[in-house]
């Protein structure tokens, strides 16, 4: 059952205009959370990136965040499986084709839900592959604009030769994957590059961040090379769906020994703790101070 515009319906009977700006000119935004025993999962850090994507087009916010609880509340409830990831998509409403902000039309809403389903076992054991290429996007790629084609074209040159992502080089550094946080190890040390508008400020990217700090984990954030990421002794991905993943090969090169690594291990046996405190009801739990 899908959520469109204040009714639930299956997704089959869901229609929109061909004249919605999310159709015509991708003129929206999005967030997709994960449900964890049909839990949302750091909601209100979900929340506040939508609203800072919202503030980014110039949109007004449909809901407040209670309304948005009610309405995810529905659609869990509406949907089968503990474990759920929710796509949310709001767009700038129907209008005649007009690249002008249209006056006083009601956005779209759509929200539907998905299983959330682990990674296989393979990839946690072997990692994953992943190619590189230049970061082509606009300048505000902390949106979470629903205009997606560079991201697309994009990953697709991973898919291409059957890699899972494509890593993104900006001006010699790296800013993230085409559907991911990326992180690196080196020197026994992980490393993140700086949010900044030439990223997505993932909420996965905030979690491990945090659990590396309240658990020692030695860290630091800042610009990475992109030569460092070729002499990288791990190479991580983050994303709400993927969770944490190792890449064990890059451009058809072994990342360090080419196994999943420390840092890995620990990163991601931390994260399932942390889900579990969560699942047990500790929604507002923090890590840190
Ligand atoms: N994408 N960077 C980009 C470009 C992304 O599209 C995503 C997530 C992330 C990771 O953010 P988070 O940890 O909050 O999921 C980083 C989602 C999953 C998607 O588009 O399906």
């Amino acid at each position: 059952m899908i959520y469109l515009n204040g009714k639930f319906m299956p997704i089959e009977e869901a229609f929109i205009p061909v004249l919605d700006r999310g159709f015509i000119f991708g003129d929206g935004v999005y967030e997709v959370i994960p449900v964890y025993s049909r839990k949302p999962f750091r909601l209100t850090e979900h929340l506040m990136r939508l609203q800072h994507s919202l503030d980014g087009i110039r949109l007004k916010n449909p809901f407040s965040n209670e309304e948005w609880r009610n309405i995810l509340e529905q659609v869990i409830t509406n949907n089968d499986g503990e474990d759920q990831y929710i796509y949310l998509h709001i767009t700038r409403g129907v209008a005649k084709r007009d690249h002008a902000f249209p006056a006083n039309v009601p956005p779209t809403v759509f929200i539907m839900s998905n299983p959330l389903l682990q990674p296989s076992e393979e990839l946690l054991k072997n990692g994953a592959s992943a190619v590189t290429a230049n970061d082509n996007r606009w300048v505000r790629c902390d949106v979470k604009a629903i205009s997606l084609l560079p991201n697309i074209l994009l990953r697709q040159l991973a898919v291409d030769v059957q890699a899972l992502e494509t890593i993104l080089i900006r001006n010699g550094f790296l800013t993230e994957g085409s559907a991911s946080n990326i992180f690196i190890v080196k020197n026994k040390m992980l490393l993140a590059p700086p949010k900044s508008n030439l990223m997505l400020p993932g909420i996965t990217y905030d979690v491990v961040l945090e659990l590396a700090a309240a658990n020692q984990i030695p860290h630091e954030i800042r610009e990475i090379y992109e030569t460092e990421i070729r002499i990288a002794d791990e190479i991580l991905l983050t994303s709400s769906t993927k969770e944490i993943m190792p890449i064990t090969l890059l451009d058809n090169k072994p990342v360090g020994d080419g196994k999943p690594g420390e840092f890995f291990r620990q990163l991601h046996a931390l994260y399932q703790e942390y889900k579990t405190t969560h699942m047990r009801g500790h929604t507002t739990a923090r890590l840190t101070s």
